[in-house]
């Protein structure tokens, strides 16, 4: 891309108003600067009418206003103010793809640009639910064409009557909320910080930083337990990602010739293809990279007779991510010494998901893991038996000079979901059916870590599912992808190029 992309319209909320292409004259576009007024005439005119009429509502709306309904009951009386966030500049006048604020897509299903949700109290009870979100662009004043951000440039998006029937909310232009919502009768008022720095500003005389970082946390809290309608996405992104780690191994050996980065575009491609995007930066690493824990660089060798420790996860176009680790032998089998250390950080895996079912305690797979694993370094003379039973390497948390991170984190809309809510709610918590989390023990030896005979050294392995807690107990969402060790040699050799 050549043009330059100011921002006009986006800036000014009076230009639809004023109807005044002059404002758009001078700016660079591309190769032509001045606009004739018989072209600017001409641009206004001859197009059809696109409006699209009697659309169906998205499938998560209604689940989206059950989400509502609950957001309501725990504020009365007070404004509620969720952005779904800006574009964020890249590079001059490029930016990243937008991907809208988790809270927001919660409680909307949309996921536009710049939009912001509103909860207007009705009294001592009660909100009315509205949408500001930007209209289709305004042909009359050259927005559509001469604005880098015009339809033109940037592709249709739903006009206002579209978005209100697809997600069943009112819909008002956004450029008016910073206006409208100072302007409103006196209420107090909570904004999910973080997301749209231009409303914060705008509603800062009426803000408390204590009261919306509380509102944060709720929200998180709100996502703890999934609804019908979220499994079936979490479904939908562990098959993907299946696909996307099939494909992965089929190309091994084309990242044998390259580098890790094949493998994280081979992941991506599924990704882009089955889903939204990658829910979270794919953790190619291979070798001693594995035990790095979030190694993303990816530009390393992948070498035959080392591990490659992949962690991926598709991201629906809902927005809902999976997140797998599986760590594969490079040419398809595992020596003795890498097998020996993958059958505990299974075991710990088998042992922690045990462990997930309705009643239990969030900690208690942690807790499950983090045992097998103290046992079995002990075994192996890492941890000085004479010295300390197993007891006392939990307290005094031992072994996690090699485990290295918490056994798992509840997953959705983000990969470690529901990461802002209460403790009292979320890590104090029991389980309960609806809720997904993973579960992922790893095993991380340093390649300069002295204390490990030399034999250990860069090697990690960590194995990760996606766990539903079910009224009975537990289903592994992500249980498409082999764990066994000697499943997984299976697996690797039937896709063997
Ligand atoms: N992929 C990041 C994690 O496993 O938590
Ligand atoms: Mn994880
Ligand atoms: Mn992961």
């Amino acid at each position: 891309m050549t043009e330059d992309r100011t921002p006009a319209v986006a800036e000014n909320p009076e230009a639809a108003d004023t109807g005044a292409q002059e404002q758009f004259k001078g700016r660079k576009n591309g190769l032509y600067s001045e606009v004739s007024d018989e072209l600017a005439a001409s641009m206004k005119s001859g197009w059809a009418d696109t409006e699209l009429r009697g659309l169906e509502p998205l499938p998560q709306s209604p689940y989206a206003a059950a989400r509502r309904a609950r957001l309501s009951a725990a504020y009365p009386g007070e404004r509620l103010v969720i952005p779904a966030g800006n574009l964020r500049v890249r590079a001059n006048d490029t930016e990243y793809n937008f991907r809208a604020a988790s809270e927001y897509v919660h409680l909307t299903g949309d996921q536009t640009e710049d939009a912001v949700l509103v909860a207007e109290p009705t009294g001592a009870t009660g909100h009315d639910f509205g949408l500001y979100l930007r209209p289709r662009s305004n042909r009359e004043n050259g927005e559509f064409w001469l604005d880098g951000y015009g339809e033109l440039w940037v592709g249709r998006r739903h006009s206002l009557g579209e978005a209100e029937q697809l997600l069943g909310l009112p819909a008002r232009d956004v450029r008016k909320a910073a206006e409208e919502l100072t302007a409103a009768t006196p209420a107090p008022t909570r904004l999910v910080r973080g997301y749209d720095a231009g409303l914060e500003a705008a509603l800062a005389d009426v803000l408390d930083e204590e009261k919306d970082a509380e509102f944060k946390e709720f929200l998180s809290g709100l996502r703890l337990v999934k609804d019908e309608f979220e499994i079936g996405e979490l479904r939908a992104a562990c098959a993907a990602t299946v696909n996307g780690f099939t494909d992965a191994v089929r190309e091994l050996s084309q990242a044998v010739a390259t580098s890790e980065r094949w493998i994280e575009g081979t992941f991506w491609r599924r990704a882009r293809v089955e889903g939204n995007d990658v829910g979270y930066g794919s953790i190619c690493a291979a070798g001693p990279h594995a035990t790095t824990l979030h190694w993303v660089r990816n530009d390393g060798d992948v070498r035959p007779g080392e591990l490659l420790l992949l962690d991926a996860g598709v991201e629906t176009h809902t927005l809902y991510t999976a997140d797998v680790t599986r760590t594969l032998p490079i040419n398809g089998r595992f020596n003795e010494l890498q097998r020996k250390i993958y059958q505990a950080v299974y075991d710990a895996q088998e042992a922690g998901i045990a462990a997930v079912r309705p009643g239990g305690r969030f900690r208690d797979f942690h807790d499950a893991s983090q045992r097998v694993l103290a046992e079995r370094l002990l075994a192996w003379g890492l941890l000085d038996a004479s010295v300390y039973d197993v007891e006392k390497v939990l307290e005094l948390g031992l072994q996690r000079r090699w485990t290295l991170h918490g056994t798992g984190h509840m997953l959705g809309l983000d990969v470690h979901d529901c990461a802002h809510s209460r403790r009292e709610v979320h890590v104090d918590a029991l389980l309960e059916p609806g809720m997904v989390l993973t579960v992922e023990p790893g095993l991380y030896f340093q390649q300069d870590d002295l204390t490990v005979p030399e034999e250990y050294r860069g090697i990690g392995i960590r194995i990760e599912d996606d766990i539903l807690v079910t009224a009975e107990g537990n289903e592994n969402l992500s249980a498409g992808l082999p764990r066994r060790a000697e499943d997984v040699e299976a697996w690797m050799a039937t896709l063997a190029g």
